[in-house]
């Protein structure tokens, strides 16, 4: 058994980035048997078209903070509830289930996991939320972080439920983001800033990824020797780094976004990831770059509860073309293509 997979019955403590005990398991004890195996939806449902987060209206802003709202309210029982769906993220990062048949944990980072389980992650969160407020239109924003309109916490993201109070204050808006902050400031000035990180860009999507490994992670299988901690370019930053700079520097860890276990917490976290898994499609469309074809990566397959709370299976294969999953991004200027040294 090579493939991947999480023995749901098995979830227990772990620990935090920062080896300190954390509990973040479903208040009742899962099954393997009770799921269903993943359905594409209906080729005929409408597209959802994700927007950049500093570009959105009113209307949407309120929308959102309505089903986000609905979201936080609903009981920790209740699988579709925000703090669930932030656990979710919390036991997968720490190592809170053990792989299917090999009893070693299972992790999602610093691999060829990180982004299918995260394109994962959002699809079924972004149903939910579409759910919650009978919309089956609404769509994620994404944190157009690598647009230099787009380089700083966007503004919706500082009020009603997208606050998060545990943000480093120095940090917000509108304070140009170091996307490839290292715990260290570096004091630029805006422009200067902005200038390294489209700089920065052009690395880690093109001179720095032309090998599918280089982009997507080293191959993680299951077993002993299977954990590989090779992370790719856009996982290790602008991914990491984002996290760390949003992330209260008085917190141990950085928290919410600095800190793996906590990070899903703060909202700003599915536009940072909605943003990742652009960039995943944007990476796969240039020429010569190819997806990873070992049956291994493509069926690993993970849990996830859908909007009518119901269990699904779903293999890495099911997400490799997000028109099936009936979601799209909006075109937008990636401006760091023409940045070439
Ligand atoms: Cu699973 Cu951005 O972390």
């Amino acid at each position: 058994h090579v493939v991947l997979s999480p023995n749901l019955t098995s979830c227990h403590g772990s620990l935090t980035d920062g080896d300190r005990p954390i509990y973040c398991c479903p208040p009742k004890r899962e099954s393997e048997e009770r799921f269903i195996d993943f359905q594409f939806p209906d080729s005929s449902s409408p597209i959802r078209i994700r927007s950049p987060a500093h570009l959105v209206d009113k209307e949407y802003i309120a929308k959102y903070n309505k089903a986000l709202t609905i979201m936080k309210s609903l009981p920790y029982e209740d699988p579709r509830s925000f703090l669930r769906q932030a656990h979710v993220h919390c036991i997968f990062c720490s190592g809170a289930y053990n792989q299917l048949h090999t009893n070693f944990l299972l992790k999602i980072h610093r691999s060829w996991l990180f982004f299918p389980w995260h394109r994962m992650m959002l699809y079924f969160h972004e149903r939910i939320l579409g759910s919650l407020i009978g919309d089956d239109t609404f769509a994620l924003p994404f944190w157009n972080w690598d647009n230099p309109e787009g380089m700083f916490i966007p503004d919706m993201y500082m009020n009603g439920s997208f606050l998060d109070s545990q943000r480093e204050r120095s940090h917000l808006p509108p304070q140009v983001a170091d996307i490839n902050f290292d715990y260290v400031e570096r004091g630029l000035d805006p422009e200067d800033q902005i200038e390294a990180n489209v700089a920065f860009m052009y690395h880690q999507m093109v001179s720095g990824a032309k090998k599918t490994e280089l982009f997507m992670g080293c191959p993680y299988k299951s077993g002993e020797e299977g954990f590989c901690d090779g992370p790719g370019t856009i996982e290790l930053a602008p991914h990491n780094a984002l996290h760390t700079w949003v992330g209260n520097t008085q917190n141990p860890e950085y928290e919410n976004l600095g800190a793996f276990y906590s990070a899903a917490k703060d909202p700003v976290f599915y536009a940072h990831h909605s943003n990742i898994d652009r960039l995943w499609d944007v990476w796969r469309g240039f020429r010569g770059n190819s997806d990873i074809n070992d049956p291994d990566w493509l069926d690993s397959y993970f849990y996830f509860y859908d909007e009518n709370a119901q269990n699904i299976r779903i293999r890495i294969r099911d997400v490799l073309d997000t028109t099936k999953l009936r979601y799209a991004y909006e075109r937008t200027d990636n401006s760091w293509l023409n940045a070439r040294p």
